[in-house]
């Protein structure tokens, strides 16, 4: 049967996400239903309950998306799923219940990965970008470029050498006694800080190479935090400087990757390229340069189930199907595949 009506599945960390992608119509609805309430009171995501929150939702999730595709069971004719990187209980959920979805409609299935999928995100906008492009991957676990020369085919140029840039802003929120989930909160209230009060390092501008560093950066600001009489305009400036030394950071290096790589496009995504700044800052001066910029629509920065249904739907139709074995991956390096 040829594969036209994908439905995808994610539930890699604390969104239980669906989504149905049709070949010639596009993206035709997608749900993200996030556990922020489940989560908050504890100042991060606990595994475990995040695992007892998508068996309760998921269905339901899957249920709603179909009803607003405005198309019955029967005409899904393949499901794609979060297979990793990601929390194993999570994942197990949307592999367990996509897998045997499948299994009773009698139609392929395919585990994606979670990283392919925020790149691919940006592929489903209008103004998409073309093959070759240069990717910064920025979310609450991961900060990489990769070289993207076709779908499926990608280069590690360079990674965090320690806590990922999202990761980095949820401590610092955190730290700052901002609520979960920090990276939004701490933007926000960055926006009331004085650019002028504190200047913060940018790590590993002046060494060679794309790789990255966030840890001495969180603890920058500890430190800052620490020998400040405490008020809300020190923790406005704090979240300015830090915001801004990311920035930066991200700036310098994606110059330097295009310069390396020859590339004339970033693709910008995963959860901290929702960012405001971030994403006026690198269109500005990048632009200025002569390259292009993509982002996916802020909606799809964050985990969502159109990502996964958009690229299980180009890895089924290029033959990719999993067998009945229910499998997950929580570390699985882009590079593998
Ligand atoms: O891609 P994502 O939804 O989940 C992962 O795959 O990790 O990314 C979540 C991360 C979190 O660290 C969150 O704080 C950060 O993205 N984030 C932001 C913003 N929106 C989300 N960080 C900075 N500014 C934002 N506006
Ligand atoms: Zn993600």
């Amino acid at each position: 049967m040829k594969i036209k009506t994908v439905l995808g599945v994610e539930t890699s960390c604390d969104e239980t996400a669906v989504a149905i992608y049709d070949g010639d119509n596009g993206l035709l609805s997608h749900e993200v239903y996030s556990q922020t309430d489940v989560h908050q009171r504890y100042g991060g995501v606990v595994p475990e309950l995040a695992s007892r929150d998508h068996i309760r939702k998921l269905l339901p999730q899957i249920k709603l998306t179909l009803s607003r595709s405005g198309l019955s069971a029967n005409e899904i004719n393949g499901i794609a799923y979060t297979k990793g990187p990601g929390l194993i209980g999570a994942l197990m959920v949307g592999a367990s219940v996509a897998r045997s979805l499948a299994w009773a409609w009698n139609i392929p299935c395919v585990g994606v990965h979670h990283m392919e999928a925020h790149i691919m995100a940006a592929l489903l906008e209008q103004d998409a970008p073309e093959f070759p492009f240069l990717a910064l991957i920025v979310s609450g676990g991961h900060t990489l470029f990769v070289k993207v020369d076709a779908f499926g085919s990608y280069e590690l140029l360079g990674e965090s050498l320690d806590d990922a840039v999202g990761e980095a802003f949820d401590k610092t929120a955190k730290l700052l006694g901002l609520p979960y989930p920090g990276g939004p909160e701490l933007a926000k209230l960055a926006e009331q800080g004085n650019l002028n009060r504190f200047h913060f390092p940018r790590p590993m501008v002046n060494k060679p190479g794309l790789d990255f560093s966030f840890s001495g950066l969180k603890t920058c600001a500890m430190n800052c935090y620490r020998e400040h009489a405490h008020d809300d305009q020190l923790r406005a400036d704090i979240a300015a400087a830090f915001e801004d030394a990311v920035v930066d950071t991200m700036m310098i290096k994606s110059k330097r990757a295009l310069n390396q790589t020859q590339l004339k496009r970033l693709v910008v995504v995963g959860g901290v390229s929702a960012n405001k700044k971030l994403r006026a800052r690198l269109r500005d001066e990048i632009e200025k340069e002569g390259s292009r910029v993509y982002y996916p629509r802020r909606e799809f920065c964050t985990d969502n189930g159109a990502m996964v249904a958009f690229t299980g739907y180009e890895r089924l139709t290029r033959g990719f199907i999993d067998d009945l074995k229910i499998q997950v991956k929580p570390r699985w390096s882009l590079s593998e595949i």
